[in-house]
């Protein structure tokens, strides 16, 4: 078995991404005991990771990474020599949804999965934990139990499953101080010493009474669950919003009094444009295709029910702005505020806004796109997407943005799209000016006070006319 040096273990981890990158840097940076080693096929992200300038945005992911790469954090493309020397090894690859073959469009992709398995196979000359990091079907651990045990070294692997519930723009945070931290084991005497070695590597930093152990498959299934769940309160709320567009209720106001029930607690009630991010629709998606994998067609209705509103959020959104600007919006200049899935990330996979964009440009609008993090990201979401080659251009300045748009639409909750000088932007606008307010984060009488008509979300519209 290859040595640690001074370290006390080799911790590794495969895939270097929005999960790998930053939950790996917070073991390390707790635990400057553990020699912890990030791998990637990718070497330009790798490279990034050993820069100044991370590959992802994260508030106070810097410091983290800073504290501890040289001393005990590295990141590398030499994948088979780190998995020889590791101890444990998180497993951290992509599992998009399937785009082709059995399950296109809801399964999960475990291409990369499966691949890190034979790698690993490959590179070992020793027992290994394995901890799944990734979010998986639920069973995935044991298929890769039988694969990796399949192996005729005589060496045992032993599958953890250890889901992360980290959010984007608060990772730091919520690694720091998770609500809880999930580890499925098999309950064998292999198994149960394996989950040990996990929670210990965890109490480091975590108080015990937070480290919750399961059988292997309630701990995959919890995370398929958990945002399942979520989700759903987001197109739960958004189905009201547009009830009360229609009857003059405030949908925050119902949030906030539905909010203040302690059964149903006050988060995951903002009403919006739509949810997006990576995971969402493929775990919802997933679960789906799991069900109907049991032959459990009616809960797989259910869930996929929260897809659908969801679906239908984003569209509605842009029908109304259609509506109510005079039913054209052909070559008409549209500024959208944020391209992120959220506030605080460059991240824009599965981002409302991708959506919305789309729909502007088949309209034949001029769109600008202005986010603060996300025009990179934004500009290769749209490429290739014949209407938007036409219609779509990115603008830094959200001043120069709006200069000359007949409307604005906040797609993303930034903050400092609250504290914009709206006076100067309102000058600079095409009349009437609108604003799409798809975050609600805006003041909205004050806007109206100063001439905007103004579209929220769920609420009445300050309009002038
Ligand atoms: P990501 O795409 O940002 O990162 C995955 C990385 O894995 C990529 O850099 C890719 O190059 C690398 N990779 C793929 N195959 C590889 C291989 N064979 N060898 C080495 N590296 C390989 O993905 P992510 O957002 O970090 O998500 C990873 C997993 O975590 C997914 O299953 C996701 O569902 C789950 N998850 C994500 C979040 C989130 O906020 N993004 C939160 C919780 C869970
Ligand atoms: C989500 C979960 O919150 C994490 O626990 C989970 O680990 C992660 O997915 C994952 O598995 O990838 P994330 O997608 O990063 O995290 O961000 P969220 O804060 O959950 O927001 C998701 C989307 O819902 C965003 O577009 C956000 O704007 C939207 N949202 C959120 C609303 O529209 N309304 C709300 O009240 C809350």
């Amino acid at each position: 078995m290859a040595g640690t040096g001074n370290f006390s273990m080799n911790i590794i981890c495969i895939g270097a991404g929005y999960v790998g990158g930053p939950t790996m840097a917070m073991i390390a940076a707790k635990c400057p005991q553990y020699k912890v080693t990030v791998v990637d096929i990718n070497a330009d992200r790798i490279a990034a990771w050993n820069s100044d300038k991370l590959p992802i945005y994260e508030p106070g992911l810097d410091e983290v990474v800073k504290s501890a790469l040289g001393r005990n954090l590295f990141f590398s493309t030499k994948i088979a020599e780190a998995i020889d020397e590791a101890k444990v090894i998180f497993v951290s690859v992509n599992t998009p949804t399937k785009t082709f073959g059995e399950g296109a469009g809801k399964a999960a992709d475990l291409q990369y999965w499966e691949k890190t398995a034979r790698d690993i196979i490959k590179a070992s000359n020793s027992d290994k934990i394995i901890v799944e990091k990734s979010t998986l079907p639920v069973r995935t651990a044991h298929a890769m139990e039988r694969i990796l045990n399949a192996n005729d070294k005589g060496i045992h692997f032993e599958v953890l499953s250890n889901p992360e519930f980290l959010a984007e723009g608060t990772a730091v945070e919520d690694l720091k101080k998770p609500d809880r931290v999930l580890i499925g084991s098999q309950l064998t005497e292999k198994g149960l010493a394996a989950r040990q070695v996990l929670v210990d590597i965890y109490a480091n930093w975590v108080p015990k009474e937070n480290i919750l152990t399961s059988n292997v498959w309630s701990a995959e299934l919890s995370k398929l669950v958990a945002n399942a769940f979520l989700a759903q309160r987001i197109s739960s709320i958004n189905s009201i919003s547009q009830l009360c567009e229609c009857t003059e209720a405030n949908v925050s106001e119902v949030a906030k009094a539905i909010g203040m029930d302690s059964r149903i607690g006050p988060r995951f009630l903002n009403a919006s444009v739509g949810f997006g991010g990576s995971c969402f629709k493929k775990d919802i998606l997933n679960l789906v295709y799991i069900c109907e994998g049991y032959g459990l067609h009616d809960v797989a209705r259910y869930w996929e029910s929260v897809v659908a509103m969801n679906e239908f959020q984003k569209k509605r959104f842009v029908r109304n702005m259609i509506r109510v600007m005079f039913n054209t919006i052909a070559g008409k200049r549209i500024a959208l505020f944020g391209f992120a899935f959220k506030a605080d990330t460059g991240d824009t996979r599965e981002s409302p806004a991708i959506d919305v964009t789309m729909q502007l440009a088949a309209e034949h609008a001029n769109v600008v796109i202005t986010d603060p993090q996300a025009l990179d990201n934004a500009a290769k979401d749209l490429q290739g997407c014949g209407d938007c080659t036409k219609y779509v251009t990115f603008e830094n300045n959200p001043y120069e943005a709006a200069k000359g748009a007949h409307a604005l639409a906040i797609m993303t909750e930034w903050n400092e799209y609250k504290t914009l000088d709206y006076e100067r932007i309102y000058k600079s606008m095409e009349k009437p000016a609108f604003i799409f307010d798809g975050r609600n984060i805006l003041d909205h009488q004050r806007l109206y006070e100063i001439g905007f008509n103004v579209y929220p979300l769920g609420k009445e519209c300050w309009k002038h006319f």
